[in-house]
């Protein structure tokens, strides 16, 4: 049976170290199934922190990388230094990133491709802005303009985050039925893009107000690979709940 992917997104959060490796410890502590891939993006500050005190089965991800390797980009962290680190995931194109902080389907398409030459896992999130929007539009439009110039060996390595921008951190998580229709639109997309067996392979997760209450309704779809989950991965019981949650689909 496939892994399931659980991310922890501590998106700008905590606010110091000391609580950074409580809550990995408090992680690194319990005993997971080992049908469950386990994931934390920190921020960049605490990645090596974590690193060296999440044990072997933790894997590392960041929530964001710059397009280029080096050179005169103030304030940007490579792929190549991320790699450096032991990271194996880049979250690229979240949503906070595209409508908070400006970043444009170029910028994406540029970043994807050098965690891709970088030979790390992007994490491509995608989602309709609104409930009404035209999601069919909206993902088309999104998954195409990320992926454009990457070629199919590399599809191999991607994984697609699928996060409605109404559902994150507002309580208001999707409909579970709704979050696979989207999965599996999101490999119908990539599949014209590159071939259904490429497709049938992409890992998709949801994203968007996953707790300890509802990751199994999500989770256990065959369709739906794990969960990208924000707010509720910062609290330790509700967060171990989610893992469990994905573990019971041995
Ligand atoms: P949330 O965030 O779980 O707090 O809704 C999810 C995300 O932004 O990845």
């Amino acid at each position: 049976m496939e892994k399931k992917i659980i991310i922890a997104n501590w998106k700008m959060n905590p606010q110091n170290a000391e609580e950074a490796l409580r809550i990995v410890k408090g992680i690194a502590g319990q005993r997971f199934s080992n049908n469950v891939e386990l994931v934390i993006a920190p921020p960049f500050i605490y990645l090596d922190l974590i690193k060296k005190n999440c044990g072997k089965e933790i894997k590392l991800a960041a929530q964001n990388a710059g397009w280029a390797e080096r050179g005169a980009y103030t304030g940007e962290i490579s792929s190549l230094m991320l790699k450096n680190l032991s990271c194996d995931y880049v979250i690229i194109g979240h949503s906070e990133r595209r409508y908070k902080m400006g970043e444009t389907e170029e910028m994406i398409n540029l970043k994807i491709k050098a965690v891709f030459k970088t030979g790390l896992t992007p994490i491509l999130a995608v989602g309709e802005k609104g409930q009404n929007d035209d999601i069919i539009e909206a993902l088309t439009r999104q998954v195409k303009s990320a992926l454009e110039g990457s070629g199919a060996s590399e599809i191999g390595r991607l994984i697609v985050a699928y996060e409605p921008v109404w559902a994150i951190g507002t309580g208001l998580s999707d409909t579970s039925d709704h979050a696979l229709s989207a999965a599996l639109l999101i490999r119908k997309i990539v599949g014209n893009l590159y071939g259904s067996d490429w497709a049938k392979d992409l890992p998709v997760l949801y994203g968007g107000s996953v707790s300890g209450d509802n990751a199994r309704d999500f989770i256990g779809q065959n369709g739906i690979n794990g969960a990208l989950v924000g707010g509720a991965s910062l609290e330790l019981d509700n967060f171990i709940k989610i893992i469990k949650a994905a573990g019971t689909n041995e």
